[in-house]
């Protein structure tokens, strides 16, 4: 597969089947992932990786937890800022609403859109999920870093046959991540990325992108 038809093919797949990833897989990608740019080679990613029993606990931990209305954790770095303004209002606005269209869910039907939320702490079905950890006394420049070597991680996956979904959802419920990885006091958990073969039967949208020029400029 060529870096074009990875970088296409991949989306945030919300439906997999339970074909269990080979380990060797998995450490083959996160091996060339790790080729992934940093500042000064400062390789700020922190990663687990959580496959079988581990992570069938984890999935029911933490989907009892949000099904019981127990409150989430509280935040430790904010998702969005609180005033975000358009355009990014607009576009966050209309995957919203693609993805819940597709879904066959209406604006106002909360606990659809509830059981929908869900599926994500099940990991969509996937049998791997990988979960991103970054030093809390860090900052943007190595954010940007953990970004890098996640679409790497990602792109790597599809040339194996593999699909993923990024997800910050993950840090609503960070404590029921902590309890089944342990990670020292100064990592923090930026997100959860459910990783294995797509189920071709869930139905899915392809998200638009902005026109070029709405995001590019070239200066000649
Ligand atoms: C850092 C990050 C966090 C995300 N968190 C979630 C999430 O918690 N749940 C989810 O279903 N999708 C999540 N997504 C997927 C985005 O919604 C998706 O990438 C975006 O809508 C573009 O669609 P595409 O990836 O299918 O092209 C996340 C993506 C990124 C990059």
């Amino acid at each position: 597969m060529d870096v074009y038809e990875a970088v296409i093919s991949r989306r945030a797949v919300r439906g997999f089947t339970d074909s269990p990833v080979p380990k060797a897989v998995l450490e083959r990608v996160l091996t060339a992932a790790a080729w992934s740019p940093s500042s000064s080679n400062t390789q700020p990613w922190n990663i687990y990786v959580l496959t079988g029993a581990a992570l069938a606990e984890l999935k029911k931990r933490a989907t009892e937890r949000v099904a019981s209305g127990v409150e989430w954790d509280e935040r430790e770095y904010d998702m969005y800022p609180a005033a975000m303004t358009a355009p990014y209002t607009d576009r966050r606005s209309a995957f919203g609403r693609e993805r819940y269209s597709a879904l066959g869910i209406t604006r106002d039907d909360w606990e659809a859109r509830q059981r929908a939320a869900i599926a994500n702490w099940d990991c969509f079905g996937a049998p791997a999920a990988l979960f991103c950890y970054i030093d809390r006394r860090l900052g943007p420049a190595q954010w940007a870093d953990l970004g890098m070597y996640l679409q790497t991680v990602m792109l790597l996956l599809r040339s194996e046959g593999l699909h993923s979904c990024p997800q910050m959802a993950w840090s609503q419920v960070r404590t029921t991540v902590a309890d089944a990885v342990s990670p020292p006091p100064e990592l923090m958990l930026f997100c959860g990325m459910s990783i294995g073969y797509e189920d071709p039967s869930v139905d899915h949208i392809r998200t638009g992108r902005a026109p070029l020029e709405e995001t590019v400029t070239f200066v000649e």
